[in-house]
Order: C-alpha cells, then structure tokens, then sequence
C-alpha cells in the first residue's frame, strides 16, 4: 500500500472576517505531491481559505488548525508561513512602487538581499519563457501591468521562490486563452507533473471558479465550497461534469446531506 505522507492538514477549521463567519467545518488533507482543486461559486469563501492557510490578520481562525509538514502553523505569521515552504500566486495582488520585478525575482531566487543585479542564467530563461525582457524587469511591481502580465510575474516569482505547497488563486481569470496555456505550462512544472506521481514532491492547491484551466493541469482531487463549507471531495473530472451539467446548485443537495 502506498502511504501519502500528510503535507498540509486542515482540521475543522472556521474563519471569522470582520466579526463574521465566513468558513466553517473545514476539513482539507493534502498529501504530498498531490495537487487539488477548490471549485465554488463567486462569494463562497475560496479566497479566504486561501488567505487563512497564508495567515493574513483579518482572516482570523476561531476554530480548528492548520498543520504543515507535521507542524501546527495556525498561529504562524505570514512570513513565518512563507519560510516553512507555501507560497502564492494572488488574484488580485497589489502594486508595489518604488519595487522593481528584477528586485523581487532576485530576492526570491537568493533566499535574502542579493549582492547586484544581475539575475542569474536560469532565471533569465525563465523571463523570456514568460514573455518579459531586461526592460520590463525595471518596472514597478504590477504597477500598470495588464491582467495577463500580472498573472505571468506571479507565476514567475514562484519560479523564483519555489515553494513546496502552492496555493493559485483563479490564475485563469481574465486571462486570454493563449496565456492560460503557458501559464498551466508552468504551473505544470512548479507542481512536478513533469515527474511521475510517486515521484512528486510539491503539492498545490489551484482555485478555480470555472474550472478552465483543469483542461491543461492535471489535480488529484477537486473539492467544492458552498457557503463557507466543503460540499463534496472527489475526483476531479466526475465532479467538474457534475458541475458542467447542472451548474452549482446540484451542490446544494449534497450540502444538505453534510
Ligand atoms: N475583507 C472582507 N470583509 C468582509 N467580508 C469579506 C471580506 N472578504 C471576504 N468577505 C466575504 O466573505 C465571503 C466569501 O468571499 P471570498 O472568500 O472572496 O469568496 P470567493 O473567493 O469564493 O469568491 C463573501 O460573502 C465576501 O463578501
Ligand atoms: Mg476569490
């Protein structure tokens, strides 16, 4: 029998933001090496999940834990969260001014403050792989960027950090479809699906709303959140034909039965 080793482990976890709850009865394991996907209506608290696992203040857990590669992280700060290995690709994440995207890929692909600027071969390579030259590393961090410029520097930074847990929250979104492509080729590698499923060490968790990009990235197993709560867990495909067929509101009845 093959035994999956628990990376991250989600227990009955309930999140509160601004005094409301918004999830409850969260139970989410995900072994290692494996990804999985968390489909849900607009409004059902997929981004706050994403951000309670991420430890921001406001998304305050008021019950349950969040265990990461055997450790109890549910009172670990972001940074701290970051240092252990998870890292994120945003929906909709801000502009830093006065940050370059040379500076930020640097620091990621170093660990800490590099000593020049000069990005090394590797990374270089991936720049031009996500469409991006030496002047566009000069710019200020999504400060202007389109909605497929921000996604691909997002992906990029991964790249340049790699994490063994990544959460993407709906990279898909507002993305055109040749870009969705090389995006899921990339999300691809940053989950090792280029390696054989034993032989995989990094695990995700994709978000999605509409499950577009399920047809180029592969998970092993989708979960549905309706209304703050985990509806169903399954496999992926049976799931998203479900989905596909009657729309959210078949979930309803399974939300019912839980
Ligand atoms: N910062 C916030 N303040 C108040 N309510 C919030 C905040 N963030 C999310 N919510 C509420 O939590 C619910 C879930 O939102 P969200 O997690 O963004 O859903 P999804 O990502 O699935 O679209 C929504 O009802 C939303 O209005
Ligand atoms: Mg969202």
């Amino acid at each position: 029998m093959v035994v999956v080793k628990l990376l991250l482990e989600i227990n009955d976890l309930a999140v509160e933001v601004n005094g409301k709850e918004i999830l409850s009865d969260i139970d989410l394991n995900i072994g290692k090496g494996e990804t999985h996907v968390l489909l849900g209506p607009n409004g059902s608290g997929k981004s706050t999940l994403f951000m309670a696992i991420l430890g921001f203040p406001k998304y305050k857990v008021t019950r349950g834990e969040i265990i990461f590669k055997g450790e109890d992280i549910t009172n670990y700060t972001t940074t701290e969260r970051v240092k252990a290995g998870i890292g994120v690709s945003f929906q909709n994440p801000p502009a830093i001014r006065g940050v370059k995207l040379r500076s930020i890929l640097q620091m990621e692909s170093m660990g800490g403050i590099p000593e020049n600027e000069e990005l090394n071969p590797e990374m270089m390579e991936l720049v031009t792989k996500l469409k991006f030259d030496e002047r566009f590393l000069e710019r200020d961090i999504n400060l202007g960027f389109s909605g497929g410029e921000i996604k691909r520097s997002e992906i990029l930074q991964l790249l340049a950090q790699k994490p063994d847990f990544i959460m993407f929250d709906e990279p898909d979104s507002g993305v055109d479809i040749e870009n969705v492509e090389l995006l899921a080729e990339e999300i691809n590698v940053l989950l090792d699906k280029d390696k054989k499923p034993g032989m995989r060490e990094k695990s995700g968790l994709l978000i999605t709303h509409l499950g577009y990009i399920l047809n180029f990235v592969n998970a092993d197993t989708a979960n549905v959140l309706m209304e703050g709560k985990i509806a169903c867990s399954g496999n992926p495909a049976e799931i998203l034909e479900d989905i596909r067929k009657e729309g959210f509101k078949g979930c309803v009845e399974c939300c019912r039965v839980h």
